[in-house]
């Protein structure tokens, strides 16, 4: 075998293995339509690799080699939590007037829980707050410094947007109900873990079982991740007709992405026209009983 094509091979072997977690979790690999990059795609989602060395077996006319730095770390792809919402039984759903003291009950559980190792790090469970009887749940990915201290969802700058966000489509934020996929503060603000979601998940969706919104809004990855099962970029998941059990979720960005990058507001703006279009399309079929009709799961 020629030097050339000895290299060749034991690039692309390189990639390969490199790329093995992709098919382990029985994902598939895209190729960009325009290399030289190559991209390993979980559930159609591109990662990105660096390219160092040249793959000319995948290379294509006019494109010039496909290159893949085979050294380089392959990012974790995110971590799937196993979604059960399907495997709980729905409930028959709660009389408006039994809610509070339902969810009331929950809270007081969820206080004592010790599911996950964030309880050892908490200050206060965040369980959530606001009108047992909304139309819309907010779900956020879970409570940072101001709320761990505050036992509150959403009290810090984050919770300030999404109030602004709540008035601008003419609701006050005791209106709706405000929730988070976990209920313990993950140290430093780090994203939850896969075990940590998977422990606590179940206490939104009864949360949910309880309320019987209309509407779920999602706000950044985790929320849809756990509502929606939808593991790829929030972009990719704004304007899609999700639904958990039967319950339309709208997809958005989490508000302190839009305190990192206010150029972006517009988004927010986008995804609440949404929800108010189909707050309005749910008022004008008569769907004001929600709170005592189940969705069609
Ligand atoms: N970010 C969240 O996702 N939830 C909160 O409660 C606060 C900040």
């Amino acid at each position: 075998m020629e030097h050339t094509e000895r290299e060749a091979w034991r690039a692309t072997l390189g990639y390969w293995l490199a790329c093995g977690w992709e098919f382990r979790s029985g994902s598939r690999l895209e190729f960009d339509a325009s290399p030289p990059r190559a991209r390993v795609g979980q559930r159609g989602v591109g990662v990105s690799v660096t390219p160092t060395l040249p793959i000319p077996a995948i290379a294509s006319p006019g494109h010039g080699p496909v290159e893949v730095d085979v050294n380089r770390a392959i990012p974790k792809p995110p971590s799937l939590p196993p979604v059960v919402a399907s495997e709980l039984p729905w409930p028959a759903p709660v009389p408006g007037s039994e809610r509070p003291a339902l969810l009331a009950a929950m809270a007081t559980d969820v206080a004592g829980c010790s599911r996950c190792s964030l309880a050892h790090t908490r200050t206060r469970t965040v369980f959530g707050v606001g009108n047992p009887n909304a139309r819309v749940v907010f779900v956020g990915e879970g409570p940072g410094a101001e709320e761990d201290a505050q036992g509150e969802p959403f009290v810090g700058a984050a919770g300030k947007l999404l109030d602004q966000m709540v008035r601008a489509i003419g609701l006050q934020r005791a209106d709706v109900y405000i929730a988070n996929v976990v209920k313990c503060r993950p140290p430093g603000n780090r994203n939850p873990q896969a075990e940590e979601v998977a422990a606590c998940q179940e206490y939104l969706f009864r949360q949910l079982a309880i309320i019987r919104p209309q509407i779920l809004f999602c706000l950044g990855k985790f929320a849809i991740l756990c509502l929606t099962g939808h593991a790829d970029a929030v972009g990719k998941a704004r304007g899609r007709p999700f639904s958990w059990r039967g319950i339309p979720v709208i997809a958005s960005f989490h508000p302190a992405y839009y305190l990192r990058t206010p150029l972006r507001k517009r988004a927010a703006w986008e995804d609440l026209l949404r929800l108010m279009k189909q707050l309005r399309a749910l008022e004008s079929q008569g769907a004001e009983n929600h709170a005592e009709t189940p969705p069609p799961v």
